[in-house]
């Protein structure tokens, strides 16, 4: 499905579509601008399916549209065709999804993290306006939200970064407040006990969106966006911690992660640390705006997977079956294999527009082949992901504007199960 045009196969056919591509993206200029204002909660518009169809998979479902890979008599007609289809929805099994109790409130960009049978959900926008204060603590074996407590007053409200050690919680980092505002570099841990906070040394500098890892002992935050919420950060650090109490005053200094930048998963299995997926680029603060309004900025989406081992040297590895970002908390670890639950990928390459994942990826640490292993109810980025009892969760984050819309539209707090089936 992954098709790219290689600079020197560019003929004069392709020049000429891509004059028209140019073209096209000139007269969606006002409308993308409107787009921007309004950010990611409401990028208004009309999807133009009859000139750029979306590729959807080859669904079985009848609410699903039926549009089959554009065959060859359509070349010239569907310039998709000859661009990127990193966009497109994968063809992915159908799973059965049971609807579980909803959050306590819809979320964007939440964080989350699975201790035992409860999950805890941490903070996120309830719109662009408005940022949550406050945790939400599900259980997975009663299936009910049980509890809110607040937040400390000084944490980070989105683009965290977040790690446990099966009791204590890291909180380190991220966006301060609603819009594209400033970060702060303030580090927390939350004793799940106790429900008692407690500060650790501020980063030695703030990120948004970092991918942050336990590791051996030591609590790594690593790439993010630097403090103007666009610029890739490549930076390494590391703090040693115990018990939830960091054992030294500052963080060290670890070798760079070889391509920077927010929104991606970090997982670590048998003592290896894995970043998956993430992007280029964020939305950033207008310039001047008193309330810091988002406005859209170029942004590259990838799925680039690299590793550390004990060598502490990043290794490549198999990228995702698509580019996929927000996916930070997105993923769980059962049998040796990353389950990843949607995302968002490169946007549509003609109307620019944002595309949301619908497909649920298994990246199978014993062979390091990633898979396609089922269907969402719906695409949706920013989900916080859980496993119990045979049964893959999801929660919360953007959904798509329906099944033949994958533009970002409501921010939810809907829950979800469905028996994971892996492949071997
Ligand atoms: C797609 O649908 C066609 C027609 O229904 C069918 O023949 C084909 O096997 C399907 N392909 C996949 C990958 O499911
Ligand atoms: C979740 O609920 C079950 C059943 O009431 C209880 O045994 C368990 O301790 C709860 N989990 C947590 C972490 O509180
Ligand atoms: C994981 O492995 C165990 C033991 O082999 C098996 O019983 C279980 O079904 C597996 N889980 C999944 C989701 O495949």
């Amino acid at each position: 499905m992954v098709r790219s045009v290689a600079k020197h196969s560019f003929s004069k056919p392709i020049i000429l579509l891509l004059a028209f591509v140019a073209l096209l993206g000139i007269s969606l200029t006002r409308d993308f601008r409107s787009a921007s204002s309004s950010a990611y909660v409401s990028l208004a518009t009309t999807w133009a399916r009859d000139k750029y169809r979306i590729v959807s998979a080859n669904v079985s479902s009848n609410d699903s549209p039926k549009i089959q890979d554009v065959g060859g008599s359509n070349r010239d007609r569907y310039p998709e065709r000859a661009l990127a289809m990193t966009y497109a929805d994968l063809p992915a099994p159908e799973l059965e999804w049971e609807q579980m109790p909803s959050a306590p409130v819809p979320r964007l960009d939440g964080y989350s993290v699975q201790i035992k049978d409860c999950l805890f959900v941490f903070a996120g926008y309830a719109n662009l306006d408005h940022v949550h204060s406050h945790v939400d603590v599900y259980n997975f074996s009663t299936n009910t939200w049980t509890e809110s407590f607040a937040i400390p007053k000084d944490m980070a409200n989105s683009h965290l970064g977040v790690a446990t050690d099966g009791r204590y919680i890291y909180i380190v980092t991220g966006q301060y407040g609603p819009q594209c505002r400033g970060p702060t570099a303030n580090v927390f841990v939350l004793d799940t006990e106790t429900r008692k906070w407690e500060s650790l040394p501020p980063l030695p500098a703030p990120r948004y969106a970092p991918a942050t890892q336990l590791w051996k002992g030591r609590l790594h935050v690593m790439g993010g966006s630097k403090e103007n919420r666009h610029t890739p950060g490549i930076d390494h650090w590391s703090l040693a911690v115990a018990n939830g109490k960091a054992l030294e005053k500052q963080w060290h200094k670890e070798v760079p992660i070889p391509r920077g930048g927010p929104h991606r998963a970090c997982v670590v299995v048998d003592d290896r640390l894995y970043v998956i997926g993430g992007q280029e680029g964020d939305f950033m603060a207008k310039p001047g705006s008193p309330i810091f309004k988002c406005s859209r900025r170029f942004e590259v989406v990838y799925g680039d997977v690299y590793m550390l081992d004990e060598s502490m040297k990043w290794k490549g590895l198999p990228s995702m079956p698509k580019p996929d970002s927000h996916i930070e908390c997105s993923w769980v670890i059962v049998n040796n294999s990353i389950v990843v639950v949607g995302g968002t990928t490169e946007k549509h390459p003609v109307t620019k527009r944002m595309i949301l994942v619908g497909e649920v990826f298994q990246f199978n640490l014993n062979t390091l082949t990633w898979s396609v292993i089922g269907k969402m109810p719906y695409r949706a980025k920013t989900t916080l992901a859980g496993f119990w009892d045979g049964w893959l969760y999801f929660t919360s984050g953007q959904r798509d504007r329906g099944p033949d819309n994958p533009q970002p539209r409501k921010v939810v707090g809907d829950t979800w199960r469905t028996k994971l089936k892996l492949l071997h």
